[in-house]
């Protein structure tokens, strides 16, 4: 593994960090390879319940690396395919991970950085952070990222914003639904982030997981009478499941979940 990415592991939580500060923590095939690595092995690791992905230095992530971009160029089609599946597996791991993904948003968040941004659960910027679609501007399109993009911000937007390659500011992602929430500065957005990781860990990880799994089987279909029976059969099984007896339970007796972690005990009187 390169030093490309710094990973912690605290407690419940699983923090990735991407480490090229001096381009901006722009991506190439090595940091995609590691970083979609990185994702699974979390995916894997019982102990971690929670997932944050952030940027070292300036930014959150500048997106491709336009020298890896460049270099690809020369090779063939088949070589071409091949590689931006790399991509795509990266933003599909990301985004399907069987755990709450958090996104710690600052400075530049462009092209395929707006793209690890949409494929996380929830999103948190700086009020000073900037995003854009830069692709078009480089000859490019977003492709790989563009099915989380366009769900995250809407066919409209992305009409726009594909097509301008305007950079926006944090308040607009924030209107457009990118990002959930927006902080002053990096100490308010750590507070923040430290919030809502907590919310997480208050939750049941299997509902978690099939909530995920209940946005993506209902998201843009139909409501047909298929849907409606799956529905229902999705809360019919959830709710005998040992997570839903227990949380249903724990509300009830007014005791924590076994999910939970134990209130840290009072200093001894002394
Ligand atoms: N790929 C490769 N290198 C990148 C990069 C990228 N996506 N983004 C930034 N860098 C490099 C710059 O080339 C520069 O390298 P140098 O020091 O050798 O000249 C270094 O990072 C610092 O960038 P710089 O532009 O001087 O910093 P800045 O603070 O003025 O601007 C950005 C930062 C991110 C706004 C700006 O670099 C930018 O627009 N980058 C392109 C992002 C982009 O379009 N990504 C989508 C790719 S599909």
């Amino acid at each position: 593994m390169s030093d490309s990415l710094a990973i912690e592991r605290k407690g419940s939580i699983g923090r990735v960090t991407l480490n090229r500060p001096e381009r901006h923590n722009a991506f190439d095939d090595v940091l995609i390879g590691e970083l979609t690595e990185v994702l699974r092995s979390f995916e894997a690791e019982d102990a971690i319940r929670v997932v944050v992905l952030s940027g070292a230095g300036k930014s959150f992530s500048a997106g491709a690396d336009l020298n890896w971009m460049k270099r690809m160029a020369g090779f063939s089609m088949d070589e071409n395919r091949r590689d931006a599946m790399g991509l795509a597996t990266l933003m599909r791991t990301l985004a399907h991970l069987r755990k709450p993904t958090v996104a710690r948003v600052h400075g530049a968040a462009y092209g395929g950085g707006v793209g690890l941004v949409a494929c996380c659960d929830v999103a948190i910027a700086t009020q000073s952070a900037s995003f854009a679609l830069t692709e078009a501007k480089l000859g490019l399109i977003p492709a790989a990222i563009s099915p989380y993009v366009v769900a995250a911000i809407g066919e409209r937007a992305a009409r726009r914003y594909f097509l301008t390659a305007e950079r926006f500011d944090a308040a607009e992602a924030f209107r457009l639904g990118l990002v959930h929430d927006l902080a002053s500065d990096a100490e308010a957005l750590d507070e923040k982030i430290g919030d809502l990781v907590d919310s997480l860990l208050a939750c049941s990880p299997a509902a978690q997981l099939a909530a995920k799994e209940l946005i993506r089987a209902v998201a843009n279909r139909p409501v047909t009478s298929e849907l409606i029976q799956d529905t229902a059969e999705r809360i019919a099984k959830i709710r005998s499941s040992p997570e839903g007896r227990e949380g249903v339970a724990a509300f009830l007796e007014k005791r924590r979940a076994s999910w939970v972690a134990p209130e840290p005990e009072a200093p001894a009187a002394p």
